[in-house]
């Protein structure tokens, strides 16, 4: 495959690792993220084009500080080092880092020294940037300027610029740095010297040799979900190959409105492909009937899925030779799970494990090197219709843990049409990217005293979740407009007949889930 040459971030545990990547990657100059655990001659081995030290433990004097091998210094690869990869460079090339007692977090003003620096070239002589940080450089290593103080970093940066090497004491990532994208991109093509050539039409076409050449003339399989991850793996994977690929969508009937339809007609449309369904909704509800547990639901859900799946899978098995399943899995899923190979069981979106013995494949996985806003534009740039690639994250078992309480076809079609109003009024407002994602949940087993009409009413509560997020891993309750909170509360139990309240979940995650089972 012809994966350009890297820019390697090497992750020294903190959280910054994946954000530097993201960035280096807005700069059109591909990245990956490798552990400080690898040994440099692995990652010489990787021929990267650059290498980044990220933010890690606040002080290099703590017992069991990561250290930086000097090694990596002798290669003549560039280097870009950050908060605490700044200061262990500086350490390794014999600079000095002190306690100095004087911790700096947050917001700080950055003075920028008169005089010719590459990386903070032509940027104001005072900047706000985000530090957090309990050491500092003292004294820059041999051959190095000092471009850059701050209070309480006398070295906040410095430069060796014929050695291509540069290193800075607060976070440029980071939103809060002012021109911190400046000055990585001045890192990337000025210190660097890389050509900002990973673009959507070379991810693409690279992606597309690389199937091709994988897969060769034998079938290919994918499950689709609704969601874009999968989606947009498909498309991938049928432009390199067409139609020896195969897709299987089982409805199990716990989707939002519409959302089996734009599979079945929209993304079908847009793309061209090949695609089985298989209306397996009955089956599910009545594998369903009457379970409240939450964690049952999911192990009824993921092993019907698995059953149905099967089936598929053999019936499209019999036609042709079968040896590859595509997986949507995302660059942090592989990041996570420390950069493994994965095995031939279907994705884990449905909490369960794998396809019997007999039925494993090879996995395709073209997505393994991208984040969510990359496979996004990706998505566009193959066609696919918006609302599908920008479809919030949605549970693989669906509606089904949005009712407390029993699943049935009539609190499944109650619970559509009160998630369809919160949706099309979220989208009315402009308000879908602000928000990561929106369940509605339908307390069924909950009635309450109401007045509609001129009548006295026993119905159900809906709850609305709205949530903003970067991952999932935690959430905030989303501070949307009343007069919009009101719209949807109004119209769901105008428009809603079993619905006479709404509430608003207002819990954090931690401690609150986003789902409420
Ligand atoms: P929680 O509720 O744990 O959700 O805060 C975190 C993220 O995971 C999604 N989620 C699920 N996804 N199967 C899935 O495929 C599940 O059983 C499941 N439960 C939660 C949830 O929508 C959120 O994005």
């Amino acid at each position: 495959m012809s994966t350009p040459r890297p820019v390697l971030v090497v992750d020294f545990g903190a959280q910054y690792a994946q954000l530097i990547a993201r960035r280096v990657r807005e700069a059109k100059v591909y990245s990956e993220i490798v552990p400080h655990s690898m040994p440099v001659a692995e990652m010489l081995a990787k021929d990267p084009a650059a290498i980044i030290l990220s933010g890690g433990p606040s002080s290099v004097y703590e017992p069991g500080a990561p250290q930086v091998d000097a090694k990596l210094f002798d290669a003549g690869v560039p280097v870009l080092g950050i908060c605490y990869g700044f200061q262990a460079m500086a350490q390794a090339l014999g600079g000095t880092v002190a306690h100095t007692g004087q911790r700096e977090f947050g917001g700080t003003t950055l003075a920028v020294r008169p005089g010719a620096s590459v990386l903070l070239h032509d940027l104001p002589a005072e900047l706000s940037v985000w530090m957090s940080h309990g050491d500092c450089v003292t004294g820059a290593p041999a051959g190095f300027a000092v471009t850059a103080g701050s209070p309480g970093a006398p070295v906040a940066a410095f430069e060796d610029v014929a050695g291509r090497r540069a290193g800075v004491q607060f976070h440029p990532e980071v939103a809060h740095t002012a021109h911190g994208q400046a000055m990585l991109t001045r890192f990337l093509y000025d210190i660097a010297g890389i050509e900002p050539t990973w673009t959507m039409g070379n991810i693409i076409d690279d992606q597309v040799a690389a199937i091709r050449e994988k897969v060769g003339d034998k079938e290919v399989i994918c499950a689709l979900s609704g969601g874009v991850d999968s989606a947009v793996a498909a498309a991938l994977v049928h432009k390199a190959v067409g139609d020896q690929l195969t897709c299987v969508f089982v409805d199990h009937g716990l989707l939002r409105a519409g959302e089996a339809e734009q599979v079945e007609q929209d993304y079908v449309a847009a793309t061209g492909i090949k695609l089985k369904v298989v209306d397996a909704a009955g089956r599910f509800l009545a594998a369903l009937d009457g379970v409240t547990d939450p964690e049952a639901k999911r192990k009824i859900i993921g092993r019907e899925f698995i059953r149905v799946f099967e089936a598929a899978a053999r019936e499209v098995a019999a036609a042709g030779d079968v040896e590859f399943l595509v997986q949507g899995t995302l660059y942090p899923d592989v990041v996570e799970s420390g950069g493994g190979t994965g095995t031939a069981n279907i994705k884990s979106h449905h909490n369960v494990g794998g396809l019997p013995e007999d039925l494993k494949f090879a996995l395709v996985e073209p997505l393994r090197t991208l984040f969510k806003d990359e496979v996004r534009q990706l998505g566009l740039s193959l066609g696919l219709p918006e609302a599908m690639v920008w479809r919030h994250p949605f549970p693989g078992p669906g509606l089904a843990i949005r009712i407390i309480g029993a699943v049935s076809a009539e609190r499944l079609a109650v619970l559509r049409a009160a998630d369809l109003i919160a949706r099309t009024e979220l989208t009315a407002a402009g308000l879908d990217r602000d928000v990561w994602q929106f369940p509605v949940v339908l307390l069924a087993d909950v009635r309450s005293v109401g007045v509609q009409g001129d009548g006295r009413t026993y119905g159900h509560p809906v709850v609305l979740r709205p949530v903003s997020s970067e991952d999932a891993m935690t959430a905030d309750w989303s501070r949307l407009p009343y007069d919009l909170i009101a719209r949807i509360s109004t119209r769901i139990t105008n428009e809603v007949p079993e619905v006479n309240r709404v509430v608003l979940d207002v819990t954090s995650k931690p401690p609150g889930t986003i789902e409420w089972e």
